[in-house]
């Protein structure tokens, strides 16, 4: 492989072009607005910054890794992509829109991969037209730091294109795993419910946030509390996944506690809004 596209401009799509730029690969990032792929490019370079302020990186990589992006909102421009990751909103409908175009335009050899965390990577098959082709990657928020990639395969995708998006993975200095396509994978179906339950805490006053997550970190050795987390990753994202979940298990454990909607009723959506369970404006 040696050109990847990538659909969507947000955190993971982001944090996916990084690391496939500094891994080498040619590629091309498609997004809906100018001011939106001018984000997505503007969070790598920051990012490639921080690594050559550590030390990490030199600049002369960091301006090689950035010129390997191309930005471009025409989705024709990923035509001769090797392979193509979607990552675009949450949504089956949002989704079905773009892989029904991207499915008339890629070639033939062309890998169709989803970054989903919780739609069926088998029903999103179903909507091209070689569902041989098509396998879920889905990468972990910040993508750059985290060495997980759970690999989906769908009822009808084919041991070549899984060997491929295995070799892929590892070549971005990934540590591939096989999930079944069930919703919520291995990660997220572990790990929401503990964030809810977290919530449910400092519902229930067991702590403050600060205390749930001082717990959490020195008791567990987690890099981060929950509700840190929670906040890092959305709570938009939590609550949908949460949802997700409840929907397709019908168990009463993954029900989103409150202390979460009404957070996003309110548009406390964490770090990116400023405030989430803890107040980012300082
Ligand atoms: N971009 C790139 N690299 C980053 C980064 C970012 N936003 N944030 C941190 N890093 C890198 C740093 O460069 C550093 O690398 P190094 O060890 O090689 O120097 C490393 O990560 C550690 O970073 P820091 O020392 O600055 O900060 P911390 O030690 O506090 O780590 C953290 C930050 C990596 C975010 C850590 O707290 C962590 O691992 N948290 C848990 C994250 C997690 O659980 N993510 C999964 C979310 S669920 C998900 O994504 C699923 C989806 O479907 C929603």
């Amino acid at each position: 492989m040696e050109r990847i596209g990538i659909v969507g401009t947000g955190t993971m799509a982001t944090g996916i072009a990084q690391v496939a730029a500094q891994a080498g690969y040619s590629v091309v990032v498609q997004g809906r607005s100018q001011a939106s792929l001018e984000r997505c490019t503007g969070g790598v370079k920051k990012s490639l910054g921080r690594l050559v302020a550590k030390d990490k990186l030199t600049q002369a990589a960091a301006d090689e890794a950035l010129g390997r992006i191309h930005a471009t909102q025409a989705l024709e421009d990923l035509k001769g992509c090797d392979l193509v990751i979607e990552s675009v909103a949450e949504d089956f409908e949002v989704k079905r829109a773009l892989l029904e175009r991207l499915d008339a335009l890629v070639d033939d050899n062309t890998i169709l991969a989803t970054n989903t965390s919780s739609l069926s990577v088998t029903k999103l098959a179903g909507l091209v037209k070689r569902p041989a082709h098509f396998i879920g990657m889905h990468f972990f928020n910040p993508v750059p730091a985290m060495s997980l990639v759970e690999v989906v395969r769908g009822l009808r995708t084919s041991d070549t294109t899984h060997a491929r998006v295995i070799d892929l993975a590892e070549k971005l200095g990934k540590v591939p795993v096989d999930v079944k396509d069930a919703p919520g994978f291995v990660v997220n179906r572990v790990l929401f419910p503990m964030i809810n339950e977290a919530a449910f805490a400092l519902q229930e006053g067991v702590a403050s946030a600060e205390g749930i997550d001082a717990a959490m970190k020195g008791g567990c050795n987690h890099p981060m509390g929950p509700l840190a987390l929670a906040d890092l990753v959305g709570l938009d994202v939590v609550h949908a996944i949460l949802e997700s979940l409840y929907r397709e298990y019908g168990q009463p454990r993954y029900a989103p506690c409150l202390e979460i909607k009404k957070r996003v009723e309110a548009g406390w959506l964490g770090r990116k809004t400023g405030r989430g369970f803890y107040d980012y404006s300082g």
